[in-house]
């Protein structure tokens, strides 16, 4: 079963959208647009984004925020079934967003752990049938981050959560992200990916997670954002050189996030590092998992005139068009 949904989510040049964002997050963005942050913008915001007509040609999964899995409509329909009805599979964000690791100033832990069991059992009931939490990395060697405490902790609860959504039927996406903030180069970047792969995919091991039906949701191997744009070569080689030093073989599949790269940049770098990795034997199906490189063009559209549905999912469509094809 979890094979199945694995196999769809990869299927013809189709990748997922984050539309998970929680609602700090998303209030932030829509009001840096000078939109209202109201629930009814909210929803009529996403909906427009789920209402795109041709979606399904390069969507298969849709991860969503609770509130959208369990409250919000579309067209008379709940979301997961609106979503199933279009055969777009939905899933649901099941981390309880971020804390202060031992009253760090760069360093966080993910909340979420205790109610884990009952919220992945609730979410498979309203339809979600994958599931996703983020852990984050920051680095900073002023602060000589993240520690290794912080790499143990993150990385045995990423290793927790894979296995409880597992046994819930929900498939898993693992996200540990090293952040782009800060001024670290890309050789700095790696030595923190080594760190925090080692840990994980030990972790995964002892905790003995099904590798075929887990998703490894990851950052590309970048300098930091203050620094300019990396070679797409650079990027590409990196990249594959972690994957094919931790990732199993057996491993499900790959996707990745944008982290504040403009779209551009996310499309030519997924383009480029499916390249390299079929160059190098290296054949675990890789897919995008964006929301800012696929949402950023289309909010800023919708922001002018929110009542512009038809151009604000043509805008959107382009995106799409664009991610999928850097998967072929
Ligand atoms: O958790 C992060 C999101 O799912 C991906 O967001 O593509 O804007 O980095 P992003």
């Amino acid at each position: 079963m979890t094979k199945d949904i694995i196999n769809k989510i990869f299927q013809g040049h189709k990748g997922i959208l984050a539309a998970d964002e929680s609602n700090k997050t998303i209030i932030k963005r829509l009001t840096a647009l000078s939109v209202d942050g109201s629930e009814e913008n909210i929803t009529k915001y996403r909906n427009t984004l789920f209402g795109t007509n041709n979606l399904n040609n390069f969507i298969s999964g849709i991860i969503l925020y609770k509130d959208t899995l369990e409250k919000q409509q579309i067209n008379g329909l709940k979301v997961p079934e609106f979503l199933m009805s279009k055969n777009i599979i939905p899933g649901i964000k099941v981390d309880g967003g971020l804390e202060n690791f031992n009253d760090s100033d760069t360093e966080s832990y993910t909340k979420g752990l205790a109610e884990l069991k009952e919220n992945c059992e609730n979410y498979y009931k309203l339809g979600a049938r994958f599931s996703k939490w983020r852990s984050v990395f920051f680095i900073s060697t002023e602060n000589s981050s993240p520690t290794d405490e912080l790499i143990e902790k993150n990385t045995d609860d990423l290793a927790s959560y894979a296995k409880i959504s597992q046994e819930a039927g929900l498939v898993p996406f693992i996200e540990p992200e090293i952040l782009r903030d800060g001024e670290h180069s890309i050789e700095e970047t790696k030595e923190v990916f080594n760190r925090v792969f080692k840990s994980l995919f030990e972790k995964l091991t002892e905790k003995d997670v099904d590798f075929e039906s887990l998703i490894l949701k990851t950052s590309f191997v970048v300098s930091g954002s203050m620094l300019p744009e990396d070679d797409t070569k650079i990027v590409q080689k990196e990249t594959v050189e972690i994957f094919k030093k931790y990732i199993p073989e057996k491993m499900g599949g790959i996707v990745f996030l944008s982290g504040g790269l403009t779209p551009e940049q996310s499309f030519s770098y997924l383009h480029a590092v499916i390249e390299e990795s079929e160059k190098e034997g290296f054949l675990i199906p890789i897919s995008f998992s964006y929301s800012r490189a696929l949402q950023n063009n289309a909010m800023l559209h919708w922001s002018k005139n929110t009542d512009d549905v038809i151009t604000t999912q043509e805008v959107f469509s382009k995106d799409l068009k664009k991610a999928s094809d850097a998967l072929q």
